[in-house]
């Protein structure tokens, strides 16, 4: 293949991956931004195998077997529920691509036209490593945090901040060694910066509490991004600059969007080591608490007198896989002429649209699906909340408590509808570990078992 089809073949490329953005930015048009995204890759990938550069086919045909093929499998049996865990294991193999994609590009015998050249060439290098080194182990311990295999309480070192930024100065120092020494002293420097980035990326990640997790998988993402583009300047590839660049800003985009979501500050999360340990309970109540349970035959009874109805889910809804059965409900209760609406917060669930692809799944029409903001205003006038395995995203100590660890969170108001009724299976906490006040605020009713259960219990209490 020509170099000015190529060219043309990876503008193309980029084109879609934009349009693949924009589409997937709207749930109506998401499935088509996929599209264009599968496309822009299958093109991305013809093109540059096509291209002149590449001569080892055979090699390359082994290995794009054997990975699409465990990534098929692995893709095709995850939960959804795990789909942070995939993203945040594939950002480590982008990571893991360009710490190795510089080592070899630096052993590489390569000439330059001139020492300015050389200088651009190894700097590309050294901080592709570098971001690579930091976002291959910061997304395995993120990995970890969020299955489960590594604690979620955030690892406090005495003068963590001060050991970071050492980590960064003494990068720097090797950095600038690095690019005056010999080749082999100079690939003593690489490699040390590479285990220190390596230490760096599970250091930031350690001290970040469990809460706090999903901005750090979206900053990896960002992370990754900047690395895969790092990459595309070393091998010189127009396409991979601009693709690590439009996965870099969009994380960037997204995790300050998701650090509004959840009160945090964006420069924090880039420093790391915030958020507190889970496992809090607020301080707002010290005096007796009491919860009313209440049945699923009386929920259906409330349901059926009420005009306005909103329903939020969360977690446990995903959970429970419950979307199907609460979407008959809610027909049910439209046929009667009851107005049923559903309220999101940003982070439901476990991850950045988690909820709105369930209800997708089960076929709830956008138009009744509503975000945080639009719906908050209403809940006063709302008869019934029906609030499905959610729990973090309903607490109000987030915003009537300054002495809860998620205080200043914004929060669905569901405590401000005439009855709340919460459906989980126990008084556990939820992700972030903290009580919540509003099991015990009295107009709300728990609905205790499996989500599932529960909703399959009402809806036929409602047939009947
Ligand atoms: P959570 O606060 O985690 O609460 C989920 C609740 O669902 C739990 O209290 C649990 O109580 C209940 N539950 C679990 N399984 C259930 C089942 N089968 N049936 C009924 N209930 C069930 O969830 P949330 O309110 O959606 O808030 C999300 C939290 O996750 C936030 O803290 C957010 O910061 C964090 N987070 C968000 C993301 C993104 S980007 N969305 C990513 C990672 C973390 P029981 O055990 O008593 O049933």
């Amino acid at each position: 293949m020509s170099e000015g089809v190529l060219t043309a073949a990876y503008i193309g490329a980029s084109v879609l991956f934009i349009l693949s953005l924009s589409g997937l930015s709207n749930q109506e048009t998401a499935q088509r931004g996929n599209w264009f995204g599968i496309i822009g890759m299958a093109v991305a990938i013809l093109a540059t195998v096509l291209s002149e550069s590449v001569t080892g086919y055979g090699v390359l045909a082994v290995v794009i077997v054997v990975g699409g093929s465990i990534g098929f499998v692995l893709a095709k049996r995850v939960e959804m529920t795990e789909m942070p865990e995939l993203v945040a294991v594939l950002h480590s193999f982008v990571g893991l691509a360009a710490v190795l994609v510089g080592i070899s590009s630096f052993l590489g015998a390569e000439t330059f036209n001139s020492v300015a050249e050389q200088v651009i060439h190894e700097v590309e290098i050294f901080l592709g490593v570098f971001i690579g080194g930091v976002t291959f182990t910061g997304s395995i311990i993120a990995f970890g945090k969020l299955r489960g295999s590594i604690a979620s309480k955030p690892l406090m070192l005495p003068a963590r901040h001060w050991l970071n930024l050492g980590i960064v100065i003494a990068s720097v120092v090797l950095g600038v060694m690095f690019s005056n020494a010999e080749h082999d002293s100079a690939l003593t420097y690489l490699i040390t910066m590479t285990v220190l980035s390596f230490l760096l990326g599970m250091h930031l990640v350690m001290g970040i509490g469990g809460a706090d997790m999903p901005v750090v998988v979206s900053m990896l993402n960002s992370y990754s991004g900047w690395a895969a583009a790092a990459t595309g300047f070393m091998l010189s590839n127009d396409l991979l600059i601009v693709v690590g660049a439009l996965v870099g800003s969009s994380g960037a985009i997204l995790s300050y969007i998701m650090c509004r979501a959840m009160n945090r500050s964006f420069v924090s999360v880039i420093l790391g080591g915030f958020g507190q340990g889970t496992s809090v309970s607020s301080t707002a109540d010290d005096g007796p608490k009491e919860t009313v349970s209440t049945t699923a035959d009386e929920v259906a009874g409330m349901l059926a007198d009420a005009s306005e109805v909103v329903i939020v889910p969360g977690y446990g809804m995903a959970v429970a896989q419950a979307q199907n059965t609460v979407y008959d409900i809610t027909r049910l209760l439209k046929d009667k002429g009851i107005n049923v609406r559903f309220g999101i917060h940003p982070v439901a669930g476990r991850l950045p649209g988690h909820m709105n692809v369930l209800l997708a799944e089960a076929k709830v029409p956008y138009d009744i699906v509503l975000e945080m903001d639009e719906i908050n205003e209403d809940l006063p006038e709302t008869d019934v909340v029906l609030v499905i395995g959610a729990n973090d995203i309903v607490n109000p100590g987030a915003s009537e408590d300054p002495g809860s660890p998620i205080y200043g969170m914004p929060v669905l108001e569901v405590w401000k509808g005439k009855t709340a009724v919460v459906l989980k299976r126990s008084m556990a906490t939820g992700y972030a570990g903290v009580d919540n006040p509003l099991f015990y605020k009295e107009n709300t009713r728990m609905l205790f078992g499996d989500a599932r259960d529960t909703m399959g219990d009402v809806l036929s209490a409602l047939k009947k």
